[in-house]
């Protein structure tokens, strides 16, 4: 690194630490040769297998394995039939694939606030958004922390909604010891090397509805009722196209090393947890830093740690503190740029700032910090080592 510390001086760490990193061991490389050796490359027995294990994993009935965590969300919308006309109301503090999936299907995103604590959407927000036009709510778990499930299903019940749940960050998580996965009418998955677990790209959607399951495993496969291995079973060649699909599908190779790494996933939930409540340790004891308030009735599977800066106390930006950061050899990062706020959307839906105040001056303060599985106690004191320094030296 190029860079100077803060001070001048030298930085905490020479190499970069990433803010999250995969980690693929020999019995994750051994699996994937397995099936390079094997008929199947593309949808032969591995992907039902992976649905299996991922759905009694997470205590869902049905999974169904697709290519990423944005083809999940689109899946989802088109299970409950989210079309033109269509309002769904989902969080700003997100990754754009939340709010795009809407529009995929030509639905409208209504943009909701969070919850000032925990960045999570605010079920009373939820409520008070609701037209004759609403159709589901997207309840995004922001970095890794269950939403509230009871409250944002109440409001649904009430309203006649559907509840998705965005569960990207969230694998491993639960609330009130209920597993994310089995907290919605439909929960979806991304398997992208920084997430839980890594499968390059991969996604996944879960749920109890035999019907939404049937309707997703023609839409991953071109809108096509029937696959390859159904049809070389009953001799035939026939298929029909009865709706207008993707191929959204998970190949056997993604498959057999998720289902390899889905074994170690409760060990790495651990870890993330301790790695957090050592930050959370560390600065309770540096004022001008807060991180993100835990709801006591979660587990929370920390895909992300996000502190809040007071910027009252720093005589920086966050912009500042973040190059700080760097400079001392930690890979922060910022999640999210609030969606609303995306030239996307401003254009398209005349979405902009003051829609939601609460996550567009969160959005202002937020660093994430790096945690991932495999990171060492070391690392850990490095990140904590480097807060420290940056707010000492930015002290106002
Ligand atoms: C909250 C959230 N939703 C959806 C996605 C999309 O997942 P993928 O990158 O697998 O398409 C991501 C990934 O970054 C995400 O963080």
């Amino acid at each position: 690194m190029d860079t100077l510390a803060i001070d001048g001086g030298k930085p905490v760490r020479k190499n970069l630490l990433p803010y999250g990193h995969q980690w693929i061991d020999e019995a994750d490389i051994q699996a994937v040769a397995e099936v390079l050796r094997s008929d199947w490359l593309t949808t032969g027995p591995k992907v039902h297998e992976f649905e299996q294990a991922f759905a009694d994993l997470v205590r869902a009935k049905e999974a169904v394995a697709v290519s990423n965590g944005t083809s999940a969300l689109h899946t989802a919308m088109y299970a409950v039939g989210i079309g033109p006309g269509d309002e769904v109301i989902v969080s700003p503090m997100t990754f754009a694939s939340s709010a795009n999936c809407i529009v995929f299907q030509g639905g409208t995103p209504v943009f909701t606030d969070v919850h000032p604590g925990t960045l999570l959407i605010d079920p009373a927000q939820v409520e008070a958004k609701i037209t004759p036009r609403t159709k589901a709510i997207i309840a995004v778990d922001y970095s890794g922390q269950p939403c509230d499930y009871d409250a944002l299903q109440a409001v649904a019940n009430r309203h006649g909604l559907i509840l998705v749940a965005d569960a990207c960050h969230a694998l491993g998580g639960s609330y009130k010891g209920q597993p994310v996965g089995s907290l919605a009418n439909l929960s979806c998955f991304s398997f992208h090397p920084v997430k839980h677990i890594a499968t390059g790209e991969g996604g996944m959607i879960t749920t109890d509805d035999p019907d939404l399951v049937q309707r997703m495993r023609v839409f991953r496969n071109h809108g096509i009722t029937t696959d390859h291995r159904q049809r070389e079973r009953q001799g035939s060649w026939l298929y029909e196209m009865v709706d207008l699909g993707y191929n959204y599908r998970l190949t056997d190779l993604q498959c057999t090393l998720g289902i390899s790494q889905l074994r170690k996933l409760p060990k790495w939930v651990k870890r993330r947890q301790e790695i957090a409540q050592r930050y959370d340790e560390a600065f309770a004891e540096i004022p001008a830093v807060e991180p993100l308030g835990v709801r006591n009735d979660v587990s929370h599977a920390y895909h992300l740690y996000m502190i809040q800066l007071d910027l009252a106390q720093l005589q920086a930006t966050r912009s500042k503190v973040f190059s700080a950061l760097r400079a001392e050899g930690i890979g922060v990062n910022v999640h999210y740029i609030p969606v609303h706020l995306h030239p996307f959307y401003r254009e398209r839906f005349g979405t902009g700032p003051g829609l939601c105040p609460v996550a567009e001056a969160a959005y202002e303060r937020l660093i994430t910090l790096p945690i991932f599985p495999q990171m060492s106690d070391d690392d850990g004191d490095d990140v904590m080592a480097a807060v420290r320094k940056v707010a000492e030296v930015y002290k106002r």
